[in-house]
């Protein structure tokens, strides 16, 4: 029980504060009033002109696949579309073809009776990951190294401008889970271990994604995910595609002990004005968060005082319960105000406007789901008459640009960890060396990327969206192509002065990465190995999404960084080696020795990890 004995002590950050607040604090006094309260009068009438079915329309979310001609929008009056990861238009994955598509929904929901806009919903989780051509960013997980808040926020500032480009109004982000168990497929998702380090860098994202007034067109909408307790699910307690997971699993934990650990970031999102939350897909003791009201009303709503909209992950509600209707009543009335029903969705409309006319759903219960959703709508100037609902096309010209990647190259830079450099191997000198770049993450985008790239799980190869390998940064860093030589498997190297090997994990996202065993995979050992055989001392860039266990390579490699998963810009990885930038990244999470260690995280008694959290060397 390492998760126990971490909460039972109290631990201090290196300012000198304690990292955990009391429980008994007055968690209210965070939350600004009435930033979304205070379009109540505005919608109300509108509320009251709404039919039962017109309501519930607005309460569901459907998956663009699914939509067939679009006509559904209308027909239905759907209250938000989705594109879930990877999810393209039918025309094509481009920036024309999203802002086409995004077009015709907003056009076809205005010609419902009550002529209400669409919100339209992606994950655009590091940067606009959905679609080619746009700048992807490091991971949460290489954000949290950073612990750069202003850097976090004009990410999230680049991110909204390339979104709302396509007309897309809302993102799944930031995800401000407090991961405890590398396990979990998830890990790279959230900042780091520390509930204080989510909560800052999250809120920063949700400031730069949300800017100053969310009706600025620039302005997009964020979405604190998932709550609660995802990042606490006990390895084993669910069973995933035939293995034994962590994704959605259960969180055992008692109350106090959830809000320590978990709660701590969401009291920052909604301080910083977080418009949307998605509830987690995971138990608490048992019970599916979906369906908890005590999670959802009480805590959020009532004693937080979250204003905004509440809505379920993708497909969730039908975990409640195996009763689509008891898992539909139970999860509304526990305070989900729409619902993520990508396919289901006009069985879920048919149903719940049955519950309601049952009696089982107070008609209360949606009038408070539909004001949320209107209130954000109207922050968001979609119930604006006068103003044009359609994308802005003049963004596109910013879509992708250098100047966009600049920044990314600059977090790329910022996450970065030096774990160790036997005889200040590091930095290189590009006039100096002859260079051997070997390993299978080299020369590959998509295994920079990782996961929530182009495609949900990732892929590997080119295949993604453009930017710079490492392998072309490096080229282009040392200028004489003749000295830096290439193979992927780390053959061919004698000759050279120095093996870089650019090795790790390949791309997953949700429980499909979810892994019992984090060891470093054999073949990747092999490539390190073939580069100390031909005599040179070897720097290793690890890409992976959480620590991985490194075991002998630590003694093998000279050198060692890690390098999370960079997304497009690999000249950040070529400005460190070669010291245009001094390393700056500090662990945002424990690195464990071995496997029997895991679960292991800043404050655990007998806490003894290969890294601690807040690790990271710097050049002398
Ligand atoms: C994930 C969410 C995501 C949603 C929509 C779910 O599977 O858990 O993080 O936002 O899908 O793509
Ligand atoms: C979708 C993802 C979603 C996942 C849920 C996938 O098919 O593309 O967005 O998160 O299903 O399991």
């Amino acid at each position: 029980m390492q998760r126990r004995k971490f909460l039972q002590t109290t631990l201090i950050l290196s300012a000198g504060l304690p990292l955990f607040t009391s429980c008994s604090q007055d968690w209210r006094k965070r939350t600004p009033p009435g930033r979304f309260s205070k379009y109540d009068d505005q919608v109300r009438p509108l509320l009251a002109r709404m039919t039962l079915r017109e309501k519930v329309g607005q309460m569901t979310q459907a998956e663009l696949g699914q939509l067939g001609d679009g006509s559904a929008v209308a027909r239905l009056a759907l209250g938000s579309v989705l594109s879930g990861g990877g999810a393209d238009p039918e025309a094509g994955n481009g920036l024309a073809a999203w802002t086409d598509t995004v077009a015709g929904l907003i056009d076809k929901s205005q010609e419902s009776r009550l002529g209400i806009p669409i919100l339209y919903g992606v994950d655009a989780v590091h940067g606009h990951s959905n679609v080619l051509g746009a700048v992807i960013f490091p991971h949460n997980i290489g954000l949290g190294c950073t612990r750069n808040p202003a850097l976090v926020e004009r990410i999230a500032r680049i991110t909204a401008e390339e979104v709302r480009a396509t007309g897309i109004h809302w993102t799944f982000a930031p995800c401000v889970t407090v991961p405890r168990d590398e396990r979990w497929g998830r890990t790279y998702e959230g900042f780091g271990e520390d509930p204080q380090l989510s909560a800052s860098l999250g809120a920063a994202a949700i400031r730069g994604l949300q800017g100053e007034d969310l009706s600025d067109p620039l302005s997009l909408l964020a979405c604190a995910k998932h709550y609660l307790g995802d990042g606490g699910t006990t390895y084993g307690s669910r069973a995933f595609r035939g293995r034994f997971g962590i994704d959605q699993g259960d969180t055992r934990l008692d109350e106090d002990e959830l809000r320590r650990v978990h709660l701590a970031p969401y009291l920052d999102a909604i301080a910083a004005g977080v418009g949307t939350i998605m509830v987690s897909y995971n138990s608490w003791n048992g019970a599916k968060v979906t369906g908890i009201r005590r999670l959802l009303t009480e805590i959020l709503k009532e004693e937080l005082g979250f204003e905004g909209l509440l809505i379920s992950d993708y497909n969730a509600i039908s975990q409640v319960d195996p009763d689509r209707d008891t898992a539909i009543m139970q999860s509304i009335n526990a305070g989900i105000d729409m619902a993520m029903e990508p396919d289901r969705f006009e069985d879920f409309i048919d149903r719940l406007t049955a519950l309601v006319e049952a009696g089982k759903v107070p008609q209360a219960r949606i009038d408070d789901a539909v004001l949320r959703i209107l209130r954000v709508k109207a922050a968001m100037g979609l119930l604006d008459p006068e103003r044009n609902q359609l994308p802005d096309r003049n963004l596109h010209q910013t879509f992708g640009s250098a100047a966009h990647r600049e920044v990314a190259r600059q977090a790329v830079r910022e996450s970065l960890v030096l774990l160790k450099n036997a005889g200040n191997i590091l930095p290189l000198n590009p006039a100096r060396v002859k260079i051997h770049v070997a390993g299978r993450g080299a020369d590959d985008i998509g295994m920079q990327c990782g996961g929530w790239t182009v495609e949900w799980q990732g892929k590997m190869g080119e295949v993604t969206t453009g930017g710079t390998t490492i392998l072309a940064a490096l080229r282009a860093a040392v200028g004489d192509a003749a000295n830096v030589s290439y193979s992927a498997d780390g053959s061919g190297a004698q000759g050279a002065s120095v093996g870089i090997a650019v090795i790790g994990e390949i791309p997953y996202a949700e429980g499909v990465g979810d892994r019992a065993d984090l060891a470093i995979d054999p073949a990747d050992h092999e490539v390190v190995a073939r580069l100390k055989a031909a005599g040179l001392p070897v720097v290793v860039i690890l890409l992976s999404g959480r620590p991985l266990i490194l075991g002998d390579l630590l003694d093998e490699a000279d050198a060692l960084i890690a390098a999370w998963l960079p997304g497009t810009e690999g000249q950040g990885v070529a400005d460190i080696l070669f010291g245009h930038a001094k390393p700056t990244g500090k662990l945002s999470c424990t690195w464990p020795r071995g496997m029997a260690q895991i679960p292991i995280n800043a404050g655990d008694a007998d806490y003894d990890p290969l890294f601690t959290y807040g690790f990271g060397l710097d050049y002398v």
